[in-house]
């Protein structure tokens, strides 16, 4: 098997475990209230890489964390991401029809609807983190990190950033800025919980996964800007050239096609030197930083 199979095998397995683990924490359509619930789950279940997830997993791996402590992890996370798209897609937000290939949880369901789905998600997500049994010390540092990853100097604060910059020119590094919140808080808080359920973490291995976490968050939103200029809504699942209509600022707007993929290359790079210490161990991060840059969608 070469070492491509091999990874793919993992995603899938990784990707499939949580399916199940996804909807066996979420509760079920039956239970009153019976049209928030399935919302909830038409919301996060089939559909997505489960990009974050996989991070989780690979980062855990590096330190031989247990499965159980993993998947609750990586649930949480998963939550909040698709909560952050419930709410992304709003009218009041980026007004997006489609997402994963369905209609939006707005357009299937209603606005009033959509906005319960991701305050209930969020809610659920730290209910899931707060249930992982292990050192208290070190689950509470995890719904530390996540809830930092989450608010107003994480993914929320960098979603304000991106609604106040409509038709705005902003410099490279206010860009930046408001991709590392928007996008790369919930990726670097990914690495960061699925390492410390394996230990609590010295300094050293720290600073490298921060090192790591940086690089492919913010590669990760490189990328979605150059999908978004260059692949069809079919493929993305996703109404594509939505930023250019919106008069979005984003990596392509100003740094153009070629720099951009430049960009992501060298975050590429970036984030593969930060692991090298960790040796043959961080493989699988190696493999979705390769994953986030190469991807098509
Ligand atoms: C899309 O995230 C929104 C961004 C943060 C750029 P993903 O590309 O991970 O979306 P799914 O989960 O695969 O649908
Ligand atoms: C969304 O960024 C980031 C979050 C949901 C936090 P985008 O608005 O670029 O995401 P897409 O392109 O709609 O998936
Ligand atoms: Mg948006
Ligand atoms: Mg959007
Ligand atoms: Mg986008």
């Amino acid at each position: 098997m070469t070492e491509a199979q091999a990874f793919d095998g993992w995603m899938r397995t990784v990707q499939q475990d949580m399916e199940e683990v996804l909807a066996s924490y979420l509760p079920r359509a039956t239970q009153v209230p019976g049209r928030l619930h399935d919302a909830m789950r038409y919301a996060t279940l089939d559909g997505g890489k489960r990009v974050r997830p996989l991070l989780v997993f690979a980062a855990g791996e590096l330190f031989n964390a247990d499965r159980a402590a993993l998947a609750r992890a990586a649930t949480a996370v998963e939550m909040i991401h698709a909560y952050s798209l419930v709410h992304d897609d709003m009218p009041c937000m980026d007004d997006d029809a489609l997402r994963r290939g369905k209609p939006t949880v707005h357009v299937k369901y209603d606005e009033a609807t959509a906005l319960l789905v991701g305050d209930a998600l969020q809610a659920q997500a730290f209910l899931v983190l707060s249930d992982i049994a292990g050192e208290p010390s070190l689950i509470l540092k995890m719904i530390r990190v996540l809830a930092t990853a989450a608010g107003s100097v994480g993914m929320c604060g960098g979603q304000a950033i991106d609604l106040d910059s409509v038709g705005m020119r902003l410099s490279l590094d206010e860009l930046e800025q408001m991709h590392c919140l928007k996008t790369g808080a919930l990726l670097r808080a990914s690495v960061l919980l699925g390492a410390l359920s394996g230990k609590a973490l010295t300094e050293s291995e720290q600073s490298a996964l921060d090192v790591y976490a940086d690089a492919i968050g913010l590669a990760f939103q490189v990328v979605d800007d150059v999908l978004d200029a260059t692949a069809d809504s079919n493929t993305l699942g996703k109404t594509a050239g939505k930023d250019a209509a919106d008069n979005k600022p984003t990596y392509v707007s100003i740094l153009g096609l070629e720099q951009s993929r430049a960009l992501a290359e060298k975050l590429r790079h970036d984030a593969h030197q930060a692991i090298m210490p960790f040796g043959d161990r961080a493989r699988r991060l190696r493999e979705l930083a390769d994953l986030i840059v190469e991807r098509k969608t």
